[in-house]
């Protein structure tokens, strides 16, 4: 069923592109969304079609409003769309729109809208890259070899919970493809690309209490442990450890994260995704992913498109890029820490962010806090921050492992009743709020988390 709608849509996208149409693509503006839209441009640089891009961060009214398409143009959405049927409804009556996405859809029928979203067939496991990445492959299975790698890298970007039967069904396509290595270790950011007391000191996903965030014990950590930093002049790479090191450096890393109460202290071991023809700076899905993230965040998602290319100019750029994010990201983590902007209740932590953290920033702040030992791990937290053109509070929660509470339903209905929206997952959630709502969306999710209780 899947797969036989899966050619039906690629079939009728295929008569569109025989017919000459130009091709209108809108998709997202996070890692999934760049890694889908690069898959798709792939496919439509292969074509003598004209194509015209758009990332956008929301799909709005107004975004929609913005699209000027007749019928020699069809209207391509990637990664979001699902959702949002009665927004995109009137170009049904103008043209041919496909929808490629992963959210939790909306039924609608109508002879011009093609929607594909493994999520009508109980998948829920395969991120937008993945979807279309199947779509492209459906369409021309040439083209698989040369999107894979990208199609993982947006799964590693999107699919937090990690990778399920149908995701992993995609890397052993890439692995056959000879495009990507599946390699069992330590999951530390920076294996090909940082030494080892970086890569440590900079890791936020795992935190590791007392060496997250400082390069001297991370040196000294090392060296307690009999891990040499430097091979003659040149640092360790975490790459460059022998299996043997690798065993006693995740032991140690255990061990140091127990001392902590960390619940999942053995959650550093997983599958780290090798992508073979990349170059070192993306050679890990996850670094690459991160580097897609920071284009986006810092506002430079073209520079994000043309690394997924291979443009090499790009990388340099975006590495430039990834630099200043972190800088900046180290400087509103350094401001909370301060306990400039937090908020304590008895229910929640909140980080209000205000003009003083950007948009952008605000949910990867509150994703690290529910991590680290900077605010309390015993509640939710939640942040807000005003959107970058002032006309809304941009908000987001996130639930520290172990706590019962479904946040994503929370955030809707509180967000909803103070006249914006919110969605998102269980553990982690967002949404908007109209400027003024602050207090009342403070007191309103302390009440519901207060009732959650009782
Ligand atoms: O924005 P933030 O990162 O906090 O959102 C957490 C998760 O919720 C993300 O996966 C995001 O895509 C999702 N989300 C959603 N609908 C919203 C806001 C966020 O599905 N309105």
């Amino acid at each position: 069923m899947f797969s036989q709608h899966l050619e039906r849509v690629a079939e009728a996208f295929r008569r569109e592109c025989e017919s000459g149409k130009n091709v209108f693509v809108v998709s997202h503006y996070d890692t999934d969304g760049i890694t889908s839209a690069t898959i798709l441009l792939k496919y439509l640089l292969g074509t003598n079609l004209n194509f015209h891009l758009r990332i956008v961060k929301h799909l709005t009214q107004d975004v929609c409003e913005e699209i000027s398409v007749d019928e020699d143009w069809i209207l391509v959405f990637l990664d979001l769309g699902s959702g949002h049927v009665d927004l995109i409804k009137n170009f049904f009556d103008v043209t041919k729109v496909f929808v490629l996405d992963h959210h939790v859809p909306t039924e609608h029928s109508h002879p011009n809208f093609f929607h594909f979203n493994p999520m009508f067939y109980g998948i829920d496991d395969l991120s937008a890259s993945m979807v279309t990445y199947l779509f492209v492959g459906a369409l021309d299975e040439k083209l698989k070899g040369e999107v894979v790698d990208l199609a993982v890298v947006g799964g590693v970007g999107d699919l937090k919970g990690g990778f399920g039967k149908n995701s992993r069904k995609i890397v052993d396509e890439g692995v056959e493809l000879g495009k990507v290595v599946v390699e069992r270790g330590i999951k530390l950011y920076g294996r090909y690309s940082r030494p080892i007391h970086k890569a440590l000191e900079y890791s936020y996903e795992p935190y590791i209490p007392g060496i997250t965030g400082s390069e001297s014990n991370a040196v000294q950590f090392l060296a307690e442990h009999g891990i040499k930093v430097k091979e003659g002049d040149k640092w360790r790479r975490l790459c460059d450890l022998t299996l043997e090191e690798q065993r006693k450096l995740a032991t140690a890393i255990i061990i140091e994260r127990l001392r902590w109460k960390e619940e999942d202290a053995g959650d550093i071991f997983g599958d780290n995704y090798t992508l073979v023809e990349r170059p070192v700076e993306i050679k890990d899905a996850q670094e690459f992913s991160t580097l897609l993230n920071a284009c986006s965040r810092m506002k430079r998602w073209d520079v994000g498109i043309r690394v997924c290319l291979g443009d090499e100019k790009a990388l340099e750029e975006a590495s430039r890029i990834l630099e200043e994010y972190r800088k900046k990201l180290a400087d509103y983590l350094e401001m909370v820490r301060s306990g400039e902007c937090i908020v304590e209740t008895k229910k929640a932590t909140f980080v209000r962010g205000e003009e003083r953290i950007e948009e952008d920033f605000i949910s990867t702040i509150v994703s690290i806090l529910a991590v680290s030992d900077i605010a309390s791990r015993e509640k939710p937290i939640f942040g807000l921050a005003v959107s970058d053109d002032g006309s809304y509070v941009k908000v987001s929660g996130r639930v520290p492992k172990g706590y019962d509470v479904n946040i994503r339903d929370l955030l809707a209905e509180v967000c909803a009743e103070l006249g914006g929206s919110g969605g998102g997952h269980r553990v982690a959630a967002g949404g908007m709020i109209p400027r003024g709502e602050e207090e009342n969306f403070i007191n309103l999710v302390e009440k519901r988390l207060d009732n959650h209780e009782h």
